[in-house]
């Protein structure tokens, strides 16, 4: 386990690449499958180089960055970042419940659990930020309530940093397992994220520097939504007018997944969403 001693890329990127290899993932791809993605994937290599009749030493610089991208760690963030919009999207299509968003590199399971009414694990200091209530229903496709489902719910603080990928951060801080009520209920109180900006000072945030590109993502709350006998949701929740929602530079925001919340006479910032489960497939 790589031991992280300040919120650097390296620090987060190794975190990421460590619980993503902590896992043993498969695919049953054929050969034959195989062979087509991997043919398609050399010939628009090959074109773009002819095309932009890429250099020698741009090359050299490509396999400079692509071996400093896997030292310090980055495989999750890159890939999540440009490549998981397109993964989510082409394999969504068929779900007719709420829409899903990319899960990201920041996803550890076994957040604590908390009651359907509850309030996220956080810091004074995090107190000190504009409270959010989100609240609504877990229901199936026809608006049933889904008791004891479970909503694994994750953010970053208001300076853009995830629990468990930075140090100075308690290990749950703006993490939990929330079980809804029997009618499918819940009510979560936390804080109201701020946008979130990618690690700039890693071979990530150099490339998008390079290009001339802007690092930040819209304020967003990660969600997790499961029940027995239904597909599971990972999805998004983003704020509407907030900045970076038209320009996210992950490409992962949708309309169907902004919130608009009110402010109530506490000063709390209050909203409802209600997430709607697909029948798991055969
Ligand atoms: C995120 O926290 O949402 C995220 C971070 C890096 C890449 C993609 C998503
Ligand atoms: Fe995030």
């Amino acid at each position: 386990m790589t031991t992280i001693d300040s919120p650097t890329a390296v620090g987060s990127g190794n975190a990421a690449t460590d619980k993503f290899k902590g896992a043993r993932f498969t695919a049953d791809t054929s050969p034959e499958r195989l062979s087509a993605i991997a043919t398609e994937a050399l010939a628009g290599l090959s074109a773009l180089i002819h095309r932009h009749a890429v250099t020698y030493p741009e090359y050299r610089v490509l396999k400079q960055w692509l071996i400093e991208v896997g030292e310090g760690g980055e495989w999750p963030l890159l890939l999540d970042v440009f490549v998981e919009h397109d993964i989510e999207e082409v394999n969504s299509t068929r779900f007719r419940g709420t829409k899903g968003s990319i899960e990201g590199p920041y996803y550890v399971p076994g957040a604590p659990e908390l009651p359907a009414q509850c309030t996220l694990p956080m810091r004074d200091e995090d107190r000190a930020h504009t409270a959010l209530v989100l609240r609504g229903r877990v229901t199936d496709l026809d608006g049933a309530g889904l008791g004891g489902a479970i909503i694994e719910l994750w953010h970053a603080d208001d300076e853009g940093y995830y629990s468990q990928f930075a140090p100075h951060l308690p290990e749950w801080n703006l993490r939990g397992t929330i079980v809804t009520d029997s009618e499918g209920r819940y009510e979560i109180t936390t804080i109201q994220p701020a946008p979130y900006q990618i690690p700039t000072d890693g071979p990530t945030g150099q490339f998008i520097e390079g290009a001339g590109w802007h690092p930040w993502r819209p304020a967003h709350l990660h969600l997790r939504v499961t029940s027995p006998g239904k597909q599971p949701i990972i999805t998004q929740l983003y704020f509407a007018g907030g900045d970076w929602i038209d320009d996210d530079v992950a490409t992962a925001t949708k309309p169907e997944l902004l919130l608009d919340p009110r402010l109530d006479d506490t000063g709390r910032k209050v909203v409802s969403y209600d997430f709607a489960l697909d029948p798991e497939a055969d």
